[in-house]
């Protein structure tokens, strides 16, 4: 589980529980999420099928300005998408999905560096327990689990202290609080 062991020296910063009451509610937190995204952020993605990760994506997307339709790479692995942050400078991102992959060796083929240190990239990660003890920067981690048939709770948790000061962004933002 990303969160443990190689993540031990991060700041663990204050977390967010959510509620989410519709997929559409869902999407506008991924789009706030993107508003306030920069290249460099890392967000990982997890929870069961059905949880909401890709929904979440969807909204980050929309928020980052991007203009395709945002599917499932369940089977293409990673997506691409060409988006901007709020200044409107370029980025990429990459919608990564390791749900189907089973060894160190497989994950290693994916060329996740390379899209880590993008330096015009953001990647959201699905399945990322798959990495194992890999994840050794900074993230985001967003845990989601559906409660009942049209409600998720979402957990998000900052590892580090940029995703500290993006999810500080988020909750003043939508929830009027500071940080
Ligand atoms: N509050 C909610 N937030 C997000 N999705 C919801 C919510 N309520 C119902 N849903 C439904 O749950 C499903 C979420 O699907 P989604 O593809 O985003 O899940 P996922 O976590 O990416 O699953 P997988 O592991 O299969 O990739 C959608 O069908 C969506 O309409
Ligand atoms: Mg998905």
């Amino acid at each position: 589980m990303a969160g443990n062991g190689a993540n031990a020296g991060l700041t663990r910063g204050a977390t967010l529980d959510f509620i989410s009451h519709s997929p559409e509610q869902t999407r506008r937190l991924g789009w706030r999420l993107g508003q306030h995204a920069r290249a460099g952020d890392l967000f990982l993605l997890s929870g069961t099928f059905g949880a909401g990760k890709t929904a979440l994506t969807q909204g980050l997307a929309a928020g980052l300005g991007v203009a395709d339709r945002v599917t499932s790479p369940s089977f293409a692995l990673v997506n691409e998408h060409d988006g901007h942050d709020a200044e409107g400078a370029s980025l990429r991102l990459y919608h990564i999905d390791l749900y189907r992959l089973e060894t160190e060796a497989e994950v290693a083929s994916v060329g996740l560096e390379d899209m880590l240190d993008d330096p015009a990239g953001i990647c959201a990660i699905e399945w990322p327990d798959r990495l194992g003890e890999r994840v050794a920067r900074e993230h985001l981690l967003i845990m989601l689990a559906p409660v009942s048939e049209t409600k998720r709770r979402l957990a998000f948790l900052p590892r580090g202290a940029r995703p500290g000061e993006l999810l500080a962004a988020i909750r003043a933002e939508a929830f009027g609080v500071g940080s």
